[in-house]
């Protein structure tokens, strides 16, 4: 009996843990930026969720949400790749999308059966499984990937929805996959420590009954630190309706991105590093 107090106690304290864990400008997880420096507020959407990723006991990177559209403006995070074995290919809900909910992603079945949330009010603020299930010539395209990262728990934590955009199937599968998995590590060769900025520029069209926005481009961007030297740094961005990349400078693609964003100035990463 006692066991069992004890143990509805841990899960009551689990379960309101996170009360103070969505904070503004990401306080508690500014180690995922380079100089702790955050890309400029031109991205910020009208109705954010500052996510510090979080899961089984450390925080794995950064997210900011958008909750109207449903969808990730970006991923912060530090390159890492590594032979940890990821154990699960469940996408994770995120209860931080709502500040009422516990600080640890989790799956959407254990909300709703063991925490009795109820689905439309993790629906309110956030994509679901069942969204993504709708669509069509559409992946969970997952802006950190989890082959960019190396423990276990740090490749786990990826595959949460709120780290995940509605991607075009053949870019997913093709050239953003070749990206990802074949010239990163060709251009991180000499960095001592690279840092990842990974996003989406919202779309026109709404899919899943239109409660979720499909990105009209997916971009990514990375500033490469040898010892503790930015040295050079990069861009590309995507259409999300083809399978064709385009290489940028890290400049070039600020000012593209400053574009698509109504001419309010994108900065992305620290002045340090380099953009041409
Ligand atoms: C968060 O959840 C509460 C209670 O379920 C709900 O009233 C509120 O509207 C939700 N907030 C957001 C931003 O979705
Ligand atoms: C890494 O350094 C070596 C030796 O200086 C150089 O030849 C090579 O081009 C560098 N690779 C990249 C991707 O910068
Ligand atoms: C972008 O750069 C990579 C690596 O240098 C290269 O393999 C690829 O063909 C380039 N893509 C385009 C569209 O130029």
């Amino acid at each position: 009996m006692l066991g069992l107090l004890l143990l509805l106690q841990v899960l009551a304290s689990c379960l309101w843990l996170g009360h103070s864990e969505v904070v503004p400008f990401f306080a508690d997880c500014r180690q995922f930026f380079y100089a702790r420096i955050l890309p400029s507020d031109a991205l910020h959407p009208e109705n954010p969720a500052w996510i510090c990723q979080w899961y089984r006991n450390s925080y794995h990177y950064a997210t900011l949400y958008d909750r109207d559209r449903r969808i990730p403006v970006y991923s912060a995070y530090i390159y890492q790749p590594g032979s940890g074995q990821r154990h699960h290919t469940w996408s994770f809900v995120e209860p931080q999308v709502n500040e009422s909910y516990p600080k640890e992603m989790e799956r959407e079945w254990v909300l709703r059966h063991q925490y009795k949330f109820p689905i439309d009010k993790i629906k309110q603020s956030q994509a679901v499984l069942e969204d993504y299930k709708k669509m069509t010539g559409l992946d969970r395209g997952q802006l950190i990937p989890s082959g960019h990262q190396d423990s276990t728990d740090s490749k786990t934590a990826t595959f949460t929805l709120t780290n995940t955009v509605p991607q075009n199937s053949d870019l997913y599968t093709g050239r953003w996959n070749t990206y990802e998995s074949q010239i990163m590590p060709t251009y991180t060769m000499n960095c001592t420590t690279t840092y990842v900025i990974t996003g989406a520029v919202p779309g026109k069209i709404y899919v899943a009954d239109g409660r979720v926005n499909k990105p009209s481009h997916i971009w990514s961007a990375a500033c490469c630190l040898v010892g503790t030297q930015p040295k050079k740094a990069w861009g590309l961005i995507a259409e999300n309706d083809k399978n064709q990349v385009e290489n940028l400078s890290l400049g070039e693609l600020e000012a593209t991105l400053t574009e698509f964003y109504g001419g309010k100035t994108v900065t992305l990463f620290s002045k340090a590093c380099p953009r041409q």
